[in-house]
């Protein structure tokens, strides 16, 4: 069949045998108690603190992991500094980084930017899959990087590279490589505009360990979560600054976030992000200008619109603010994504000191989720945004009430609703 009447795309359908009936044979039996065989397996730390936090301590022995991320984020600069750090650990053994996206000459632009690399890192141009594996196998190198499954082939299937068949052909092959050989392999896959992994959800069940790069293009951080992870947590993440050497680690997210923040400047008040098993500020801004036209623009970098017009409309039903006659714009400094509705108060706060021109003090620090009724409803993780509110120099919190009185050497200010948490604030104008 040349197209298949179900997902309608062309030439995936693979050949295969139908399978001999046969009488099975008995096997042996293992107890599932921990022999210590699987606990003593080492996993190997990449070199990078950020990345082992992600993987729960680094790659073990036989793992397979995909690193999936929007094209130009910064996979093959991870995966390549991985490797660097790799080989430069262990010299006496070989490190792959076999590429079928770029040329040699641009690979070796990009390593000369990040570090002078060692003679075992090796490069290899090309796309076959047999003849990438029989090269593994034959020189056996302690870590291998595969940039990307979309343009390796199995001579096994006439479809084109990147297509359904060739992807798990490939992903198939490689796995079988990681395990029978017990080498770490990290395969790089793009993901399609919509944020969806090419061979969708196919590919995530053909490995071990799924790592998502992530970040805003126009941005230089990057956050590397794990959306699976068969020896590892889920809850992590790690954070990148893309830089003229390559990526750096971000070991105190919220001096590097709030790097640059003026003093004192209306529409802008810090809020403790949740991220992973992280709190950190980042400082959530407002602009609300008079709108020339009968039609007023609301635009939003990082916040989700929709909630933005609904503190609008909280804002004015319950504390008689209005901007219906003002175009409002809101931005997250340093293009994260925040979704957490424990940023409510603090951008509808930024939202007032930008309507009235009014600056807050920059040591004070805002959470709440606000609910329809103009109430600030309590949120997770308070104790954890308090304390890095607290370690970052924070002498206000504006905070939900909490089951046991918040404990900080900054002062907590409990607010039950918009219009106290504006009065509040009001006092620190
Ligand atoms: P790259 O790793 O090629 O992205 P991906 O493999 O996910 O497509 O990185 C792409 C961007 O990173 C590119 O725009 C250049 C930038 N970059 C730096 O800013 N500094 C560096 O040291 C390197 C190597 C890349
Ligand atoms: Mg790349």
């Amino acid at each position: 069949m040349g197209q298949c009447p179900r997902c309608k795309a062309w030439n995936s359908f693979a050949e295969q045998a139908e399978e001999q009936k046969t009488g099975g044979k008995a096997k042996v039996l293992e107890p599932l108690q921990m022999t210590g065989r699987r606990q003593s397996q080492k996993k190997t730390p990449t070199g990078f603190g950020e990345c082992d936090r992600v993987l729960g301590g680094g790659f073990l022995s036989d793992s397979f992991t995909l690193l999936v991320g929007d094209p130009g984020i910064g996979k093959s600069t991870l995966a390549l500094q991985i490797a660097l750090q790799w080989a430069k650990r262990d010299p006496k053994k070989e490190v792959f980084v076999v590429s079928g996206e770029e040329s040699t000459p641009q690979l070796m632009g990009r390593a000369e930017r990040i570090d002078i690399c060692p003679k075992n890192l090796l490069l290899m141009n090309a796309f076959a899959i047999e003849d990438i594996i029989a090269t593994i196998e034959k020189y056996r190198p302690s870590f291998v990087v595969l940039d990307s499954v979309q343009t390796f082939y199995s001579r096994d299937y006439p479809n084109p590279p990147a297509s359904l068949p060739q992807i798990r052909a490939v992903t198939e092959q490689l796995m079988h490589t990681a395990k029978v050989k017990s080498i770490p392999i990290l395969l790089i896959g793009q993901v399609t505009k919509g944020g969806e992994m090419a061979g969708p959800q196919m590919l995530a069940h053909l490995v071990d360990t799924v790592l998502l790069f992530e970040g805003d293009e126009k941005h230089h951080f990057r956050l590397l979560r794990a959306s699976k992870n068969r020896f590892g947590p889920t809850s992590e993440v790690g954070i990148f600054e893309m830089g003229e050497r390559g990526l750096q680690e971000v070991k105190n997210p919220s001096a590097a976030f709030l790097e640059g923040r003026p003093k004192e400047a209306t529409g802008s008040v810090l809020f403790p992000f949740i991220e992973g098993q992280r709190a950190f500020l980042v400082e959530l801004q407002a602009l609300s200008i008079n709108s020339p036209f009968g039609l007023p623009k609301r635009s939003s970098s990082g916040f989700p619109l929709q909630r933005l017009a609904l503190l609008l409309a909280i804002l004015e039903k319950h504390a008689n603010i209005a901007f219906a006659s003002y175009d409002v714009f809101a931005n997250v400094v340093g293009g994260l994504q925040v979704s957490d509705p424990a940023a409510d108060l603090a951008l509808a706060l930024a939202l007032v000191s930008s309507r009235k021109q009014i600056a807050l003090p920059s040591t004070i620090a805002v959470f709440g989720e606000l609910g329809l009724s103009g109430e600030v409803r309590s949120v997770a993780h308070i104790d954890q945004r308090i304390k890095e509110a607290e370690k970052m120099g924070m002498q206000t919190i504006i905070l939900p009430k909490t089951k046991t009185k918040p404990k900080s050497k900054a002062k907590c200010i409990v607010v039950r609703s918009l219009s106290e948490a504006i009065a509040a604030v009001q006092k620190a104008f």
